[in-house]
């Protein structure tokens, strides 16, 4: 029997939990002959609803969950204690009318302690995905409280947003999503991240080429995939769920594998400088994985449009980190 990799989820009985821990105990993520034991957190008034999910994931039987572990995240240290992988979902989703933004003073703090506590109690190996909101400056916070963690381990998620840009590209073109590769998210999962159509390709072609309606991707493409998490919580009245536990999903599944040859996958890290963000920023950039770290895609050229759309989302991370300065240890 293999040793259990073990998963620790913050925010566990939450809509994006609830999309989240059958999918990760299922065998999905790390494969039909890995168990994984998964750490569960939640915040007090929340564990009799983990207690409720507890008992579903004991009814699904699932060969693969080698235990479950709940925890109180008063007692953060044990939650994350041993882990491989955390994934920090746990925080306040926005509502209609507010941006994700809007949210930083109210969930940074959360990231404070989720960073010492990752530090003093994770395993060696540990690699961390943060989906709450704002996410890429959550991840800051929490990587600044971590300074003995390899910057190389955090990242926060905009593979709902690259999944999102593929969808739209594949209805647009006519072909299947799988046909699109090389879809890159820059900058902030925000209304300025930057999804750059001029790198994607549809069955090995430019998207630009394929498409062949510059209009369109200025006019239509861009602003869909900016404001997609706006308009699900519009039409829902609640943010994006299922699509972002599938996104997290995807984001450990490519962190963890090798990406194929002549193709990436879009996360958040931590800036070595590259295309000219600022150094130690969490910046969504075009990444190639060899199943435990990942290198920034190098090479691509932008227009001036472009630049000017990196420049708008790299001003806005740079606003979010100094109005959470005093919670970057
Ligand atoms: P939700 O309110 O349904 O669930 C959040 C859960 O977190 C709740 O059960 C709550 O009790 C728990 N929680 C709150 N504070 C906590 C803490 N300090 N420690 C542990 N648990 C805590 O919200 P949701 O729909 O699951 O969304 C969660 C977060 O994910 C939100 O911030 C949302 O904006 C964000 N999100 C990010 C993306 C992305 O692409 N990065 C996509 C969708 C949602
Ligand atoms: C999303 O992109 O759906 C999430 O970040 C939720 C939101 O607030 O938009």
């Amino acid at each position: 029997m293999k040793k259990p990799i073990r998963v620790a989820v913050t925010g566990a009985a939450g809509n994006i939990g609830y999309a989240l821990v059958f999918r990760l105990a299922s065998g999905e993520v790390f494969g039909p002959d890995q168990p994984v034991h998964l750490n569960l957190i939640e915040i007090p008034p929340a564990l009799p609803a983990l207690d409720g999910v507890e008992m579903e994931l004991d009814d699904c039987a699932f060969s693969t969950l080698a235990g479950v572990t709940k925890v109180d995240s008063d007692h953060l240290e044990d939650g994350f204690a041993d882990c491989n992988w955390v994934l920090c979902v746990g925080s306040i989703p926005r509502g209609k009318g507010m941006e994700r933004g809007d949210l930083i003073r109210v969930n940074g703090p959360i990231f404070t302690n989720t960073g010492k506590a990752i530090q003093a109690a994770s395993a060696d190996d540990v690699r961390i995905v943060v989906v709450g909101n704002p996410c890429n400056t959550n991840c800051l916070i929490a990587m600044n409280n971590a300074p003995d963690i390899p910057r190389d381990r955090w990242y926060a998620m905009t593979m709902l947003d690259q999944n999102r840009a593929k969808t739209q590209l594949a209805q647009k073109s006519g072909q299947g999503v799988s046909a699109v590769k090389r879809m890159a998210i820059w900058g902030n999962h925000s209304a300025t991240q930057f999804p750059d159509f001029s790198t994607a390709t549809i069955n090995g072609k430019p998207a630009p080429e394929v498409i062949g309606d510059d209009a369109w991707f200025k006019d239509e493409f861009i602003p869909v995939v900016q404001k997609r998490g706006a308009a699900v919580i519009q039409a829902r009245g609640a943010s994006s769920a299922a699509s972002a536990a599938n996104a997290a999903l995807d984001t450990v599944k490519a962190a963890n594998s090798k990406t194929a040859d002549g193709d990436f996958f879009s996360a958040a890290v931590c800036s070595d400088g590259s295309y000219g963000v600022d150094e130690g920023l969490i910046f969504g950039y075009p990444l190639i994985s060899d199943g435990t770290t990942w290198k920034i895609e190098q090479g691509i050229e932008h227009d001036e449009f472009a630049q000017q759309k990196i420049e708008a989302t790299l001003n806005e991370l740079r606003e979010e980190r100094d109005t959470v300065k005093d919670l970057l240890a």
